[in-house]
């Protein structure tokens, strides 16, 4: 595995292939990652990832300088994936002078729910991922559905550019227990760990609510609110909408739950397609 850390040199890496299937990351890699590798490999005639923790889609208080770096192990799993070249630039190789240039996303996607609770993360989040997709120039791009919003709010920006790019969304790892995979993961006490289980089993219950014909949403959310604060939890949302485009649900469309709470001082996401 080749490690470019300039544009040039990825440019230079990437010049004989034709078809690079792209994933990007901010690292601390787990087995979520992984499985997108694993399967961008036979998309493509050239496996790259990325790894760039990308200022731009953090808040100011959140957690952009303790975010988990962990280079070697990183290298090490990529390598053992079969990624064939890995693009990790510093800030000052992607960002040699300040972007002013930004993506915005649409309001009606890229405003509500993870744009809601963190203003400007899809902003910060699709100029990164212009600019990486300008860089890489990829033919297939692979996404994890564990961020199920960023997935579509890419798709849109794909879209609406016209971009050569078929995004490819890839389904969630969980760990024994239900519990989704993620580098934040990290950040959780044993015990915070034992309990954050129950982020995916409230999400279970949400959908096995609606498989079983309870049709009053707003009371399903409400429920999944309370059953997660009695626990210790702060939900930012528990909520069930429409799978097209994330707006208000109605009976009979194909639904997602999505969830997005704080354990402590970890605030985990989390989402379940439903199936009615
Ligand atoms: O999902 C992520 O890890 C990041 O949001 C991404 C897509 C790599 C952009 O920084």
């Amino acid at each position: 595995m080749h490690i470019a850390r300039t544009i040039e040199d990825l440019r230079d890496r990437l010049g004989a292939f034709r078809h690079p299937a792209f994933v990007p990351t901010m690292g601390n890699l787990h087995d979520g990652h992984l499985d997108l590798v694993q399967q961008a490999r036979p998309l493509g005639d050239v496996t790259v990832a990325s790894i760039f923790v990308n200022r731009l889609q953090f808040l100011p208080h959140e957690d952009f300088d303790t975010y988990p770096r962990t280079w070697d192990s990183d290298c090490d799993k990529l390598r053992a994936a079969g990624c064939d070249l890995l693009f990790a630039p510093d800030e000052k190789a992607l960002y040699p002078e300040p972007q002013a240039c930004k993506v915005h996303p649409d309001p009606a996607l890229g405003d509500i729910l993870e744009g809601h609770f963190r203003p400007g993360f899809f902003v910060g989040v699709c100029t990164v991922v212009m600019k990486l997709f300008s860089c890489v120039q990829p033919r297939v791009a692979m996404f994890g559905k564990k961020d199920y919003q960023q997935l579509m709010v890419i798709r849109h920006m794909v879209r609406q550019f016209a971009l050569p790019i078929e995004v490819v969304g890839v389904e969630t790892r969980r760990a024994a227990g239900g519990l989704a995979l993620s580098s934040r993961n990290g950040y959780l006490s044993d015990a915070e760990r034992a309990e954050a289980v129950e982020l995916s089993k409230a999400l279970q219950a949400m959908a096995e609510a609606v498989r079983t014909g309870e049709r009053d949403f707003s009371a399903i959310e409400t429920r999944a609110i309370a059953s997660l604060q009695e626990r210790g939890w702060q939900p930012d949302y528990m909520t069930l909408r429409r799978r097209a485009d994330l707006q208000a649900a109605a009976p009979g469309e194909p639904l997602v739950a999505l969830a997005a709470a704080r354990l402590g001082a970890t605030r985990l996401i989390d989402n379940l397609e439903i199936d009615t």
